[in-house]
């Protein structure tokens, strides 16, 4: 771990965008009220709209950065004294000469001194990772000798396919070092996620039975109540499996599946998580169901079709639904098909893990009620929880058995307050803990599973099944879970 006490700036490209303002400066400020930042830091943001400084710490304030970690009428001095650390240049993403005023702002407004540590967040269009990165590099922020450290933080989507991510890791490794490179999927800092190992390997009694004699299946749906909300031109490009399954979906696969690590040394976790994504043979075209929703109300809104959305090309293939089966071919899951769906304008809203044992062989309660077999379901939204599901003899004279749940529910059973995923990730890239970051074998391993069926889909340009907005899907996802054995979970 890094000593956090040494000067440090961190330069955000994009701080005019969405993430930055929405999630990356009240993640940063949730740090700074939590004390988390040395004496001495600053942050520079940076962007081509023009805004000065003041603007842009105006635009910041309001409601977005609230101080989580504070008594409330403390709230607008801590905002004040952490907005005094911020600074902002417009200027575009390929003039090294913008680029130098963003040094000028960290040792003059920010007083480093060119020795500092520093962090560069890429919070722009993955297009723009490289460009930003060479105007980093041509304007001397990358060469500067001395003691402080460089990392960089980028975010998914990390290329298209393998040929472009790779292509994107060999463009970012001319100038960081892969132990530099910091590459985000929020879904790794959010505290049930993070659960899981601790769940896994802090806990006895899930080991015996966590394999192939006992789990039948095992389900991971993310489901979105909300069309495009205005992103049809990031969307479009890459759709759902690229936006959520290849990702998200798939790290909870291999934190599920993995097996124990020698430490939570981040090499020991991803080398772990590497070796179980490679059991992973690519996904075949016969077990993937792409959808795209069509009109359709829900609560008595009419919701456009994803073809009617603003800025959504004609005819466009892009797929809003995906239901897809993995199979991990080792010796602990041989035979369990790991069931993912994921969409947008859907019935709900969640995002859930749910693995389902075998029922229990010699029911010796025949007669007495429906045998249901265990379930262990992992909330992670809207409310993040932990359900057992045993089956419990119903109080009374007779022995009538009924379904229970043993349930955990984060905001009932921990009286502290759960801190963002980004939270979590910033305070790793500052303390140089790389365990929830993607490592490039592994993000080579995600996209050797998907890349095949991805080029196949649109090598055909199958067109994705019609569902209605605010239902649960296309009728074909159904028949691809009947065909493994069971309907989806319910939500
Ligand atoms: N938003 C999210 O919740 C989310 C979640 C996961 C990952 N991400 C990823 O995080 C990064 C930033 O996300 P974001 O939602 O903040 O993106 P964004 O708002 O689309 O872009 C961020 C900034 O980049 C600049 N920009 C956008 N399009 C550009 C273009 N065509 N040419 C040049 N500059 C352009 C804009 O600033 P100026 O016009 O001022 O230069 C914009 O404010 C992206 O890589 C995205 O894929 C976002």
């Amino acid at each position: 771990m890094t000593d956090t006490q040494e000067p440090l700036s961190i330069i955000v490209a994009g701080a005019s965008g969405d993430l930055a303002v929405k999630k990356i400066f009240p993640a940063l400020f949730a740090l700074y009220c939590q004390g988390r930042f040395p004496e001495k830091f600053h942050i520079a943001g940076f962007a081509r709209t023009d805004m000065s400084s003041a603007t842009f710490r105006e635009h910041l304030a309001g409601p977005n950065l609230v101080c989580r970690y504070g008594p409330c009428d403390h709230c607008s001095g801590k905002q004040e004294a952490f907005l005094k650390h911020i600074s902002y240049v417009s200027s575009p993403y390929d003039s090294p000469e913008g680029m130098r005023k963003v040094n000028l702002a960290l040792l003059g407004e920010g007083g480093m001194d060119g020795q500092e540590n520093r962090i560069y967040y890429l919070s722009v269009p993955p297009f723009l990772f490289l460009q930003v990165t060479q105007t980093l590099a041509a304007a001397g922020f990358l060469a500067r000798g001395g003691s402080g450290w460089d990392r960089v933080v980028v975010e998914k989507p990390f290329g298209n396919d393998r040929a472009s991510s790779d292509e994107l890791t060999q463009g970012l490794g001319q100038f960081f070092e892969e132990d530099q490179t910091y590459r985000i999927d929020h879904y790794l800092g959010k505290e049930v996620i993070q659960n899981l190992m601790v769940l896994r390997f802090a806990n006895l009694i899930f080991d015996p039975i966590w394999d192939r004699a006992y789990i039948d299946h095992v389900d991971i749906s993310w489901m979105e109540d909300l069309g495009l909300e205005g992103r049809a031109g990031y969307f479009d490009r890459y759709g759902i499996i690229r936006d959520v399954m290849q990702n998200h979906l798939l790290q909870m696969v291999a934190l599920i599946a993995m097996e124990q690590p020698v430490s939570m040394d981040s090499k020991y976790v991803r080398d772990e998580k590497v070796k179980v994504l490679r059991s992973i043979p690519p996904l075949a075209l016969d077990d993937i169901v792409v959808g795209q929703y069509t009109a359709g109300e829900m609560k008595g809104k009419r919701y456009p079709g994803y073809l009617e959305e603003h800025g959504v090309p004609e005819g466009s293939i892009a797929d809003t639904y995906a239901a897809a089966v993995l199979h991990v071919r080792n010796r602990r899951w041989d035979g369990v098909p790991f069931r993912l769906r994921a969409g947008k304008g859907l019935n709900a809203r969640m995002t859930e893990i749910r693995i389902h044992f075998r029922s229990v062989p010699g029911n010796i309660f025949d007669g007495a009620a429906a045998m249901q077999p265990n379930e262990l379901t992992i909330r992670v939204q809207p409310d993040a929880a932990i359900a057992f599901r045993i089956m419990n003899k119903v109080p009374g004279l007779q022995i009538d058995l009924g379904e229970s749940f043993l349930d955990l529910n984060y905001a009932s059973a921990f009286n502290a307050k759960i801190p963002d995923a980004y939270e979590c990730l910033l305070l790793d890239v500052i303390e140089g803990d790389r365990a929830l970051f993607i490592r490039s074998d592994e993000l080579e391993a995600a996209w050797d599973i998907f890349t095949p069926v991805l080029h196949e889909l649109e090598r055909q340009r199958i067109k994705p099944e019609p569902y209605v907005f605010g239902s649960s899907g296309p009728e074909k996802a159904k028949q691809l879970a009947a065909r493994y054995g069971a309907s989806w979970s319910a939500q």
